[in-house]
């Protein structure tokens, strides 16, 4: 099964909507800013690389209409496009990257006609979605390399072809894997409170043919000390300097776990996803989400007393010395972090 993620479609943005799956495969064709920033607020698009996606789409939407005659006004345009997209989430590098990457091109073409720049930034969005398709599949191969056949491969929320345009890291790793001929077995975390694993890895994995397991997340220790875990995939939001990397809520408890029961536990994530300029993960924004994500099935059904107090960040860190090594498109990265990924990433 071909899974499109987001594409530009008849002058609108094609996204699957997260939020009906796995009951459901429905596409949303966004014509408008401001109902793209709700998609990715209510994670109906989701994922760094597919966030990354969705802002650059975003802003074309955002100027296309500008009636700016002059580089000046038209700055101004842009910038408010861009501060607004800004606000949608904050975890996921990412969105940050392509806000920049866009805008970094219509300043390069200043001195070029207003419309000729909003043709520039319409090809910039589409190079990022095409770079992610081949980053994706260039990362998952040389993850693919690291397992080996029979391995049984635990993973937490998605970061399949759902999170992305329409490949995935981590779980890329996986569908490469099987491309080449190795046996694997998933086990996908379910990922509280939003369910990601349950409701799209687990999706992803099955409509892809990968023999699938799907455990509740406080399994994962169990599973590791029966033996039943030969290594550990997860993606990433948001990757400092150092390697300390941001992901889903939970992962961290992956990695210590691991550490214990001397497992590997791989980070695949591309270059757009690392943030050089946070010298460690303590920098890195974690977003806090609503307490209902938290009191109530997917906010269907109450399952806490009302008025309880609730934390909920959506992402935690997990400090590099856990991480046996970061796949990214670039090549394997093993520690010391700090030298090795400015080397990696560099080439
Ligand atoms: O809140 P979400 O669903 O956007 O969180 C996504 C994740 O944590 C993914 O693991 C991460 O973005 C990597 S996606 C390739």
């Amino acid at each position: 099964m071909n899974i499109k993620t987001i594409e530009w479609k008849n002058n609108t943005i094609k996204i699957i909507d997260q939020t009906k799956l796995p009951g459901e495969l429905r596409y949303l064709y966004i014509r408008d800013l401001r109902v793209l920033w709700r998609a990715i607020k209510e994670l109906k698009v989701r994922g760094a690389p597919a966030l990354g996606a969705a802002a650059a789409l975003g802003i074309y939407f955002g100027i296309k209409d500008s009636k700016a005659k002059t580089f000046a006004k038209f700055s101004q345009d842009l910038g408010r496009v861009t501060k607004y997209i800004a606000t949608s989430r904050p975890t996921a590098r990412n969105l940050f990257w392509a806000l920049e990457r866009v805008c970094g091109v219509a300043v390069v073409n200043r001195h070029r006609s207003i419309p000729a720049i909003k043709k520039l930034i319409f090809a910039e969005a589409k190079k990022i979605i095409a770079e992610d398709r081949a980053a994706c599949r260039r990362m998952s191969s040389f993850g693919a390399r690291l397992i080996e056949t029979g391995s049984n491969i635990l993973t937490i929320c998605n970061a399949g072809a759902l999170a992305t345009v329409d490949y995935g890291t981590a779980q890329g790793v996986i569908y490469r894997a099987k491309e080449i001929g190795k046996r694997i077995k998933v086990y996908a975390s379910e990922t509280r409170p939003l369910l990601q694993g349950a409701r799209l890895t687990s999706w992803e994995l099955k409509a892809k043919g990968i023999d699938t397991t799907l455990i509740t997340d406080s399994m994962a220790a169990t599973l590791m000390k029966q033996g039943k875990i030969d290594l550990v995939l997860a993606g990433a939001d948001r990757i400092a300097a150092n390697g300390d990397t941001a992901n889903k809520i939970g992962t961290y408890n992956l990695a210590v776990l691991a550490k214990y029961h001397k497992i590997p536990f791989y980070i695949v994530a591309p270059e757009s996803t690392f943030d050089l300029n946070l010298a460690s993960g303590k920098q890195i924004p974690i977003e806090q989400r609503n307490p209902e994500e938290v009191t109530s099935l997917f906010f269907k059904r109450p399952i806490a007393p009302k008025g309880i107090k609730v934390y909920n960040p959506a992402f935690d860190v997990t400090p590099s010395a856990l991480i046996t090594a970061i796949i990214t498109e670039k090549g394997v990265i093993r520690p010391p972090y700090k030298k090795n990924i400015k080397r990696t990433l560099a080439t």
